[in-house]
């Protein structure tokens, strides 16, 4: 996810032919794969600084590149975001506790395209609250995906992660959003977790967008820790994060982040 000022505000949305869709699939199975060995890994007892580890040797061993790392200075190849740490968690020596949650935000770069997706994970038992908070999530992103679809607004896509959310008593981030992906991390359009259905620009085939609510057991408010990265609620309440990379086709969303 980005801020708000990552994407510069003259470009156009960049449409991928099928060709180049398969590509971004390639890209992004590659970060569902490591995300899917990162699941097994994350237990009570590892740090951070662990995974990050075994995400480099992955990348390594898939001839990938990391998206995250050195991008405007980021210094690692994962984002670990733990409890109420929103986004941008930089790996280190923490080690984990049963009962923490987790979000593992993953990018990489495969033959000149990006791909790009997020998990919130459970470590060990996790209270029913925070069980809750990831089920909502991930329920939010999988709605918000459906409505990917050509012809619909890009608004669909948020009204829909906004009203599933807030129905639940949860809060939606508002400080960043999910973006268009392609030869860039960051592309045109911004996709807000909130907003108007009906709104924004309508989807095309050939759009590709990395959809990401980003949502907290409190209040909506976020801010930046000394580190100049990582974000956390205002109010310590846990966040939980999960993102897919979607290409809209005309037999309608693609997950091209998925396994
Ligand atoms: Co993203």
């Amino acid at each position: 996810m980005n801020g708000l000022h990552f994407i510069p505000d003259n470009e156009r949305i960049i449409l991928k032919s099928p060709q180049e869709i398969e590509k971004m699939r390639h890209s992004n199975l590659i970060v569902a794969e490591i995300l899917e060995e990162m699941k097994t890994a994350a237990r009570p007892g590892i740090t951070t600084a662990a995974l990050e580890e075994l995400a480099e040797a992955l990348l390594a061993k898939h001839k990938a590149r990391s998206a995250f790392k050195g991008y405007n200075g980021y210094p690692a190849a994962l984002c670990t975001s733990v409890n109420e740490e929103v986004v941008h968690g930089i790996p280190s020596e923490r080690v984990h506790q049963e009962g923490d949650i987790l979000s593992i935000d993953f990018g990489v770069i495969y033959e000149d395209y990006y791909g790009d997706a997020a998990i919130t994970l459970p470590i060990g038992h996790i209270s029913s609250e925070a069980e809750g908070l990831l089920r909502v999530a991930e329920e939010a992103l999988y709605l918000a995906i459906d409505q990917a679809r050509s012809g619909n607004r890009l608004l669909d896509i948020s009204a829909t992660i906004q009203r599933h959310v807030e129905a639940h008593g949860f809060s939606v981030v508002r400080d960043f959003v999910g973006h268009g992906i392609g030869k860039h991390l960051h592309e045109k359009p911004q996709v807000p977790n909130f907003g108007e259905p009906g709104r924004g620009v309508r989807l095309k085939p050939g759009m590709t967008l990395a959809i990401e609510p980003m949502i907290n057991a409190g209040g909506c408010e976020v801010m930046i820790l000394e580190n100049g990265w990582t974000a956390v609620t205002k109010d310590k309440s846990l966040s939980a994060h999960f993102e897919h990379s979607v290409a809209v086709t005309e037999n309608g969303p693609y997950i091209l982040s998925k396994l």
